[in-house]
């Protein structure tokens, strides 16, 4: 298991943190999760492109140019001979210094990556899951993809210990996101979904399903739904690179579609299928 750190790889059981790192200490830094399939990297440009767009609005430096970034995490794959379906995790923190909330000088950020295998969730998939809502307590710069996860932790548990997948999130009744994927509802069929703005993460498959549903001449339409929308929804469904698209076919006890995932859902499933091959 060969994880790497800045340009080196090292072993899994190696890996030492540094003393101080703000990342540890503040959340101090930034993060991408990244799709692999049968060994090859799905949507790679957009994460990498967001990962440094999210460095630039938190003004970490990553150390490398982009294609450097590119040719370090072909590597990664190919250190751990990866050709299943997997992960990447991949988190660049600004470094390690003497605690204090403002900037270090002189300080490198941190960078470290590891690959995982990550089996599709097929069942889910197909059968669907079960949701509750939750108020979105998170900060307005959602769109960065920091590693203050806490508010998406805290509603991702309340979701767990009510059985459920995951929590959608609104903010005064206006859905915004879920804990970790982005949400969408489908009426008389359109797909609605919370325009790309500050405050949602700007998903890679949410990019695709938006590209999807121009492909398929099916209405996409950036603005956000409110929980009692939810009662007169057709569908529900929502995506992320683990969960790919996944119907929603319960929301707060309630049934969507009478439990049954839609047939929007299927082609918006269908067309994914067919783009990550
Ligand atoms: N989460 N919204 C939030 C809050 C997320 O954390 C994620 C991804 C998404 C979907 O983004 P994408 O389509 O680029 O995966 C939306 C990852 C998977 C995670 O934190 O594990």
């Amino acid at each position: 298991d060969y994880i790497l750190t800045h340009t080196n790889f090292v072993r899994k059981d190696d890996l030492k943190y540094p003393f101080e790192e703000r990342g540890l200490q503040f959340g101090d830094g930034i993060y991408e999760v990244i799709r692999v399939y049968k060994g090859q990297y799905y949507l790679i440009e957009e994460h990498v492109e967001r990962l440094y767009r999210s460095a630039e609005a938190v003004k970490i430096d990553i150390p490398f140019t982009k294609k450097e970034m590119y040719s370090h995490l072909d590597e990664l794959l190919r250190k751990n001979s990866i050709d299943t379906d997997a992960k990447v995790y991949l988190q660049i923190t600004r470094g390690s210094a003497p605690r204090d909330h403002a900037f270090p000088s002189n300080t490198t950020a941190n960078l470290y990556a590891y690959v995982q295998d990550l089996p599709r969730k097929m069942d889910i998939m197909r059968e669907g899951v079960s949701t509750i809502t939750q108020p979105d307590v998170r900060w307005d710069w959602c769109y960065i993809k920091s590693l203050n996860l806490l508010p998406n932790v805290m509603a991702k548990q309340t979701a767990s210990e009510a059985g459920c997948f995951e929590a959608i999130l609104h903010k005064d009744g206006e859905i915004t996101e879920c804990s970790s994927s982005n949400v969408y509802l489908v009426r008389d069929g359109k797909v609605y979904t919370h325009p790309a703005k500050k405050n949602i993460l700007h998903g890679c498959v949410r990019m695709k399903v938006e590209h999807f549903c121009k492909e398929e001449a099916i209405p996409f339409i950036e603005e956000a739904f409110r929980v009692e929308d939810i009662q007169y929804a057709d569908e529900l469904f929502l995506s992320s690179s683990t969960a790919e698209v996944t119907p929603i076919t319960k929301v707060d006890g309630h049934l969507v579609n009478e439990g049954k995932p839609g047939p929007i859902t299927r082609t918006i499933q269908q067309k994914y299928e067919q783009d990550a091959k």
